[in-house]
């Protein structure tokens, strides 16, 4: 039978992440191509406790289906918890959600009509621009820098497409994913001024903030906004279990309310079970106990990477030395293609995500991402000296 799929589906590709994770799962490649939280930072002995706890505590209701919006619960315990990171808001401006990625997808379903545009960085993270793909929406991709999104070009951008619908920006601000750059505050703020003036929504993606190892914490763009323009989201993913599926997103009254029309439609309510397992993570302080543990792992794997970086890879290559999360960017000579290069790493027994796969712009073709939380600490010199052994010889 020839299924006749709708033409939005006609135009979905897989992930070029998720195909390639496939191969490099393979025990014996050096891996730093997935973004995946290191095994270790799970507390699987504190997470039975919890467990035991809630079947107790909350038994049938934690098995039951729970309101769309979230356990107002958690909700109160996330308010409480952003407004220390300088973000107020309301119960009735916070829901619970299948993890970040389901913002993405609420967002663009909520926002995007048929060829609307939308403002992504460049690298962006892939998973939100599989997410917007699905809307079919139109990019305008913004080139970064050391300091996140490039204010000249966003400007000269608007003015240039000024009459085109453009519903928003969207940014992963702190340790961005795939570059692991942070954007100054300088910039947070005239990005705010621009949206503003533009009458622009920001979405701020915010995974991984407090996963800080150096350097002083620049506050998130929400924290800064007095107009209600930014929807700001994080997750329970890298500071608990990315295998929860839970996250969150706060914005103004209004847009929460289409959300949570929306994700009926998706999912109903998140996961009740897990929610009370967070909330307990929360409430007891737990969760100040495991992040510091999480940090000082993921520090010494990025320290690692980064001084075997400097040791093995050639003159003419630079990288990112990210102050947090989960990922470093390296820039290759121009003449390296590390798509091309990639049958070659594989061989070599070591794997990374190639550039080009995080640009709209058709760029990055000479750059790749690398992922350190998710490398045992023993193997990560091993990987980069594979890696820079097939740079070398592609640079004869
Ligand atoms: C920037 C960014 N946003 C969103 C997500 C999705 O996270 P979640 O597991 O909360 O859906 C990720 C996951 O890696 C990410 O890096």
């Amino acid at each position: 039978m020839v299924y006749e799929y709708a033409d939005r589906t006609k135009k979905m590709k897989a992930s070029e992440i998720r195909e390639l994770l496939k191969i490099t799962q393979q025990p014996e490649i050096i891996s730093f191509a997935g973004g995946m939280p290191s095994p270790h930072s799970f507390p699987i002995k504190m997470i039975e406790k919890i467990t035991d706890k809630v079947l107790e505590k909350h038994g049938a209701q934690a098995l039951q289906y729970g309101p769309t919006e979230g356990l107002k619960e958690l909700r109160e315990l996330l308010i409480k918890r952003m407004r220390k990171r300088g973000i107020k808001c309301k119960l009735n401006e916070i829901i619970i959600t299948t993890g970040s990625q389901q913002v993405l997808d609420l967002t663009a379903k909520i926002f995007f009509n048929l060829g609307d545009y939308a403002i992504v960085e460049c690298p962006a993270y892939l998973g939100a621009l599989t997410a917007f793909n699905a809307y079919q929406p139109n990019y305008i991709p913004i080139s970064i820098d050391e300091n996140g999104i490039i204010v000249e070009e966003l400007e000269k951008k608007l003015k240039e497409n000024k009459n085109k619908p453009i519903d928003f920006i969207y940014t992963v601000p702190t340790f961005q994913n795939p570059s692991g750059v942070t954007m100054s505050l300088e910039r947070r703020k005239q990005i705010l001024e621009i949206a503003r003036d533009y009458d622009l929504l920001i979405l701020e993606d915010d995974p991984y903030s407090e996963l800080r190892y150096s350097g002083r914490p620049v506050p998130s763009i929400k924290s800064l906004d007095k107009d209600g323009i930014v929807l700001y989201t994080s997750t329970f993913s890298k500071i608990l279990s990315p295998g929860f599926r839970l996250g969150w997103v706060i914005a103004g009254e209004e847009i929460i309310k289409k959300m949570v029309i929306a994700k009926q439609g998706a999912d109903l309510c998140t996961n009740t079970f897990v929610q009370w397992i967070a909330e307990e993570y929360l409430r007891s302080g737990l969760i100040d106990k495991q992040i510091p543990k999480i940090r000082e792992m993921y520090k010494r794997k990025r320290d690692l990477m980064l001084k075997a970086l400097e040791k093995h890879f050639p003159e003419g290559s630079k990288w990112t030395e990210p102050d947090g999360g989960m990922f470093l960017w390296v820039t290759l000579p121009d003449k390296i293609n590390t798509k091309e290069m990639f049958q070659e790493a594989i061989k070599e027994k070591v794997a990374y995500v190639h550039g080009a796969a995080f640009c709209v712009d058709g760029k990055g073709y000479n750059c790749m991402r690398l992922n350190f939380s998710n490398t045992e600490d023993d193997k990560i010199e091993i990987g980069i000296k594979r890696l820079a052994k097939i740079i070398k010889k592609r640079m004869k």
